[in-house]
C-alpha cells in the first residue's frame, strides 16, 4: 500500500480557505494489541468495540500560506492549556511524516481546535479517538481540495485508519461501527497489518446492545507509556506464545461475537485483560498499572457474577481503570452493583457510562 501522491499539490497561487470537522470516538479492545514491530505494524490481531460516549471533537480550519515555505504551519487550541504545546509538536511531527501522502500541507496555513467529550481529570486516554479525529480530518482536507477521496466510503475510511495507525495505533481501529479488526488474521478475509475494517456484519444483535461502564480506579497519569510497553514486549520471555494465543482467542470470539454467545465472550475479555497486564509484569523491567482498588473491584464482580450468573465481565485498557462490559438487558442490576458496591471503590466515585457506538461523526 502506497499513498504517496506527488499530484496533490494546489497550483501555484491559488487562494482556498475553510473548515471541516469530525467527531470520532475511542475504542475499547478484546483482543489486545501488545507487542508491535516496524512502523505500528501489530505482531497479533485485534478487536475492539467502538464506543460513543468518549469522544474527540476536532476542527480544522485551513487557509493558502501568504508566504510560501516548506514548514507545516500549524496551530492548536484544546482546554487543557499546558498539554497544548506538547500536542501541537506531535502533531506538527506526524505531519511532516506525511508530505509523501499530503504534499499540499505545507501550501496552508491550519489551525486545529479540539474538544474531549471526557473530563481530563478521568485518567482515559484520548489518543484513540483524537489520532482518528485528526486522520479524518486530513481525509476530508483531500476529499475538498481535490476530489480525489469520497467522505465515508470505503477507500476514505481505509486511508484515515492507515493514517490514524501511523499516528497512534490502535487508533485505527476507532473508525467503524460496532467493532473493528486490526492485524492479520486468516479468520477475516479482508483483515490488514496496514489499517482495520468494520466487522459490524459479522456479529450478533446483541452485542450492538453492549455497555461499558468505566469505572474510574485511578486518574494519575500512567507510569509506563503503551509505547515503552510494547517495546518491553522485545525481550518478553513470553511474546512468541502470546501473539499464538491471541490467535487463538481471536477464533474463539469471533465465534462468540457470531453466535451471540455472552458468557464465552465475557470469558475471553477477561483473559485477555490479564494477559495484557501479566505481560507488563514479566517484562524487564517489569511494571504494573494495576491498583488495589481495580483488585477489589475485580473481586466483587467475580463475587455478584457466581451468585447471579448475569453476563457483565470486565477488560482493562493499559491502566488501572476497569472496563465493565455487558449487555443491555442486564442494566438495571448492573448499575445496582455498580452504585453498591463499585462506585465507592472508584476514584472520586467517578464512573463513566459509555455504549458500543456508531462510529466517527462528520459535523
Ligand atoms: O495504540 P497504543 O500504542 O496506545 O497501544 C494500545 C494498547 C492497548 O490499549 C493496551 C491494547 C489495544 O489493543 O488497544
Amino acid at each position: 500500500m502506497n499513498y504517496e501522491n506527488p499530484q496533490l499539490r494546489l497550483p501555484d497561487g491559488a487562494a482556498v480557505e475553510g473548515q471541516l470537522a469530525w467527531r470520532s470516538p475511542s475504542n475499547i479492545a478484546i483482543i489486545k494489541y501488545w507487542g508491535k514491530y516496524g512502523v505500528q505494524l501489530p505482531r497479533n490481531p485485534s478487536i475492539s468495540f467502538t464506543l460513543e460516549a468518549a469522544y474527540s471533537d476536532f476542527e480544522l480550519r485551513y487557509v493558502s500560506k501568504k508566504e510560501p515555505s516548506a514548514a507545516v504551519s500549524l496551530s492548536f487550541d484544546f482546554e487543557e492549556k499546558d498539554k497544548i504545546e506538547a500536542f501541537r509538536v506531535k502533531m506538527v511531527k506526524f505531519l511532516e511524516t506525511q508530505l509523501a501522502v499530503f504534499p499540499f500541507l505545507t501550501q496552508l496555513d491550519l489551525h486545529i481546535s479540539s474538544k474531549n467529550s471526557f473530563p481530563h481529570s478521568a485518567g482515559i486516554a484520548s489518543s484513540a479517538s483524537s489520532m482518528s479525529a485528526l486522520a479524518l480530518c486530513l481525509c476530508s482536507l483531500e476529499a475538498a481540495l481535490f476530489g480525489t477521496l469520497e467522505e465515508g466510503a470505503p477507500a476514505f475510511l481505509a486511508k484515515a485508519s492507515y493514517l490514524a495507525r501511523l499516528a497512534s495505533g490502535s487508533a485505527c481501529r476507532s473508525l467503524y461501527p460496532t467493532m473493528a479488526v486490526w492485524g492479520e488474521t486468516p479468520l477475516v478475509a479482508e483483515a490488514s497489518n496496514l489499517y482495520a475494517i468494520g466487522v459490524e456484519n459479522a456479529i450478533h444483535p446483541v452485542f450492538k446492545t453492549y455497555h461499558d461502564a468505566i469505572l474510574i480506579a485511578s486518574r494519575a497519569e500512567k507510569s509506563v507509556s503503551s509505547r515503552m510497553g510494547h517495546g518491553l514486549m522485545e525481550n518478553n520471555a513470553y511474546a512468541a506464545p502470546r501473539y499464538e494465543q491471541a490467535n487463538v482467542r481471536m477464533a474463539a470470539v469471533l465465534n462468540a461475537l457470531k453466535t451471540g454467545d455472552v458468557h464465552q465472550f465475557g470469558q475471553i475479555a477477561e483473559d485477555e485483560a490479564m494477559t495484557l497486564h501479566a505481560l507488563m509484569m514479566t517484562s524487564s523491567p517489569w511494571f504494573t498499572l494495576l491498583k488495589p482498588n481495580t483488585l477489589q473491584m475485580i473481586e466483587i464482580l467475580r463475587g455478584w457474577r457466581e451468585k447471579t450468573n448475569l453476563p457483565a465481565y470486565f477488560t482493562l485498557d493499559a491502566g488501572p481503570n476497569l472496563h465493565l462490559l455487558y449487555p443491555a438487558e442486564i442494566e438495571a442490576e448492573v448499575r445496582t452493583l455498580i452504585t453498591e458496591s463499585l462506585q465507592p471503590l472508584c476514584a472520586d466515585g467517578q464512573v463513566i457510562f459509555d455504549k458500543v457506538g456508531l462510529g466517527p461523526q462528520r459535523l
